[in-house]
């Protein structure tokens, strides 16, 4: 059975002007990323700001088209598709933003905002659309008589979900969560998370769960991908990269991560100097200059993902 979604070395890149003189650099975003997603399967994105996961969350959702590679959903080549069949896909994959302010209209209730995608896409009635909203505002934790309420006279967490509400009610198959829960006080975070949870298990929901936070990922993952300056460094499952990883990005990752599990002590290895520009990225594996085993190769030729120890790894020192 084929994937339900199906990436192939799909990059993104920007020009982007610098300085007075009308120069121009181009980023690579996304320099080439590969995953497969299975229904109802959460595959988590990690990796620091900048490295491209917001980008992937454009190209995943088709807010943007990819500078290369390709896209698969639900057996549909997204390029290829036609525009009945862009509509429907368009259905099928929803996106969850950090901040639901930038996704909610401050001058609509909750109600409308929760009634527009039907009232766009379907041909339900007034009635029945009001009815399928009041029932997803339940389901999310909300209370009907909310509903004609506006945005800003919710609190954050409650925000949060009106914004995966709204990402429902077309029984989409597939939710990109760009750091759903960043934004959030650390005791609605769980609670949110929870939700999530359930509502995967009710809609049988694939998730792209793009995060910072590996406490949370390692909560709700069922594969993870490393991220780092457009390139995936280390993929797996959740256990995999979470009880051995493997790159030493990953592993400082990780080690930067106060653990959930006190009895479980890990040295402690930090970050060492910023992530480069993405302008100019290092020449050999992106990670060298700041890499605690890097060896002189690494500084001429990039490692290309490859199994190793159950999980694919672009190290040539592991
Ligand atoms: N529209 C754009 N024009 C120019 N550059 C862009 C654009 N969008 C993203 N970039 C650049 O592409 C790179 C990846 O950005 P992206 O937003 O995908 O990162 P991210 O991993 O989501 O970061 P964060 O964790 O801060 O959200 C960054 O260097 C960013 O500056
Ligand atoms: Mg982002």
């Amino acid at each position: 059975m084929a994937a339900l979604v199906e990436a192939r070395d799909l990059a993104r890149s920007y020009e982007v002007k610098r300085g007075m003189f009308g120069g121009t650099a181009v980023v690579k975003a996304l320099a080439g990323v590969s995953f497969s997603l299975e229904a109802g399967k959460t595959l988590a994105v990690v990796g620091e700001s900048g490295c491209g996961k917001s980008t992937l969350a454009r190209l995943l959702t088709m807010i943007e088209q990819p500078s290369a590679g390709s896209l698969t959903i639900g057996g549909i080549d997204v390029k290829l598709a036609t525009a009945e069949q862009r509509k429907t896909l368009r259905r099928e994959i929803q996106i969850v933003f950090q901040n639901p302010f930038g996704s909610l209209n401050p001058r609509q209730t909750i109600a409308q905002a929760l009634e527009e995608p039907l009232l766009v896409n379907t041909r339900m009635s007034a009635g029945e659309r009001r009815e399928a909203a009041l029932a997803m505002m339940r389901r999310v934790g909300l209370r009907p008589e909310q509903a004609l309420r506006y945005p800003h006279m919710f609190s954050g967490g409650q925000r949060q979900r009106i914004a995966i509400a709204r990402a429902l009610m077309l029984r989409p198959k597939i939710l990109v969560l760009d750091e759903p829960v960043s934004a959030l006080d650390v005791s609605v975070r769980a609670q949110v998370l929870n939700l999530l949870a359930e509502l995967q298990q009710e809609f049988k929901l694939a998730y792209i769960f793009i995060s910072h936070d590996l406490s949370v990922v390692r909560h709700i993952a069922d594969d993870v991908m490393v991220m780092y300056l457009g390139r995936a460094v280390e993929m797996g499952s959740r256990d995999a990269l979470f009880s051995a990883p493997q790159h030493p990005y990953t592993r400082a990752l990780m080690s930067a991560t106060p653990q959930a599990d006190p009895d479980r002590k890990r040295e402690r290895i930090v970050l060492q100097g910023e992530l480069p520009s993405p302008f100019a990225p290092p020449a050999g594996c992106a990670f060298n200059p700041r890499c605690p085993i890097v060896k002189p190769h690494c500084r001429d030729e990039r490692p290309g993902l490859e199994l190793k120890h159950d999980r694919l790894v672009a190290c040539f020192e592991v």
